[in-house]
């Protein structure tokens, strides 16, 4: 039985009593070596490595703005093997783009068993105005050189916090993190439901309607409706996703809703969830997406002033800069050529944690994942917040 020990009678005098004899073992034992590597390091190294060296292997066009491009271990340059992950984690990948260094997350599409086969692949869509995603699509070719990090997020299933049945509401290449669990379903990874409401505008602009189709084939645990917002299609969904259509294809029990599209898919959807009473912990959002442009959101002040100064304290050097206060302050910091760390960009990781030092900011509610404690001590996420007056920090440098 075990004996339960209460903290206030414990005499301490009678751990010092050991001492002596603990001495007298550790001179008695004979001196072996210490290992050199530990079993589970190797492991963790093995699992979350702080950069995946890989080569693009296959590029696959999947429409004019979209194209899904197959990445393999670059064993040149030292990448072995790739990190195993769960289904709806994302890579980021790190991109030095003229005197800009980058770097943006971006879900894995294909499984985690292809990932122990020697493959990732990722889908990327350009979006208006993306720097990187425009950069990817008109370079990446077969052979490129690719850095990328370990498998990283928290969009996975978790059978102790979520339902049996998973309500996925995906937007455009939203739809990502749905193939990767769909084929995790499929091959017997994951053991949940999956019934998805994708919304596309029209029955052309549907990504990955075949693979859904063979994974519908060979399993029952994975259904999709695809919802049309421009087109009226017989065997379609009309309109957008809405509390009465996600009624009308919820089991009778709990389910979950996990999310992942474009943020004006997530400020609809957001309103209408609210409509079915869920608990908190049924409902799951991928990362809300990089914020530009805060005029007008709400909590930001109508007085904002246009182009900011950003001293930049990095290890040993200080730097100052300017830019745009419709920047994030991490963008400033990469379009003037300073390398902070960052990795989901949405303020979610914590990699980009910096000290304000002086100075104002703004952090819009739905990417403020800040701790208590970095509020009351003044720390910020780089990549979730504007600067509202000249400001000093210190921020990480990128490994
Ligand atoms: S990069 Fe993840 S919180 Fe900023």
């Amino acid at each position: 039985m075990t004996k339960i020990y209460n903290i206030d009678t414990l005499d301490p005098m009678r751990f010092m009593a050991r001492l002596e004899e603990r001495r007298q073992k550790a001179a008695a034992a004979p001196a072996v070596p210490l290992p050199k590597e530990y079993a589970v390091n190797n492991l963790a190294q093995r699992l979350h490595p702080a950069k995946q060296f890989l080569k693009v292997s296959e590029v696959i066009e999947r429409s004019t703005d979209c194209k899904s491009f197959v990445l393999t271990a670059d064993r040149e340059r030292g990448t072995e093997e790739l990190a195993y992950f769960s289904a709806g984690q994302y890579l980021t990948i790190f991109l030095d783009i003229g005197s800009m260094h980058l770097t943006r997350a971006y879900s894995i599409s294909s499984s985690p068993k292809e990932a122990l086969e020697g493959r990732y692949m990722l889908t990327i869509k350009y979006v208006e105005d993306g720097l990187a995603s425009r950069y990817i699509l008109d370079n990446w070719k077969e052979g490129d050189a690719v850095t990328v990090s370990a498998p990283e997020g928290f969009f996975e299933y978790n059978s102790l916090r979520d339902a049996r049945t998973v309500i996925g509401i995906a937007g455009g290449s939203g739809i990502t993190p749905f193939l990767s669990m769909a084929k995790a379903i499929a091959c017997g990874d994951e053991d949940f439901e999956l019934k998805l409401l994708y919304g596309s505008r029209d029955s052309d602009h549907i990504l990955f309607k075949e693979e859904f189709d063979e994974l519908m084939k060979v399993t029952d645990k994975v259904e999709v409706i695809h919802v049309l917002s421009d087109e009226r299609k017989d065997g379609f969904e009309h309109g957008f996703v809405t509390a009465d259509l996600i009624r009308k294809y919820a089991p009778e029990g709990a389910y979950s809703v996990f999310l992942c599209g474009p943020q004006q898919m997530y400020a609809f959807v957001d309103q209408e969830l609210e409509k079915l009473n869920l608990e908190r912990k049924f409902i799951r959002h991928e990362l809300f997406g990089e914020i530009h442009n805060p005029e007008g959101r709400a909590g930001y002040p109508k007085e904002a002033p246009q182009t900011v100064q950003i001293t930049v304290k990095i290890r040993d050097e200080v730097k100052t800069v300017t830019g745009s206060a419709q920047d994030t302050i991490l963008q400033i910091l990469e379009k003037n050529g300073i390398s902070a760390a960052s990795r989901c960009r949405s303020g979610e990781c914590g990699w980009c944690h910096s000290r304000l030092i002086s100075g104002e900011v703004y952090v819009p509610k739905e990417i403020d994942g800040r701790r208590m404690a970095d509020l009351k001590y003044g720390y910020i996420h780089p990549c979730a917040s504007f600067a509202l007056s000249d400001l000093e920090i210190e921020v990480p440098k990128a490994k």
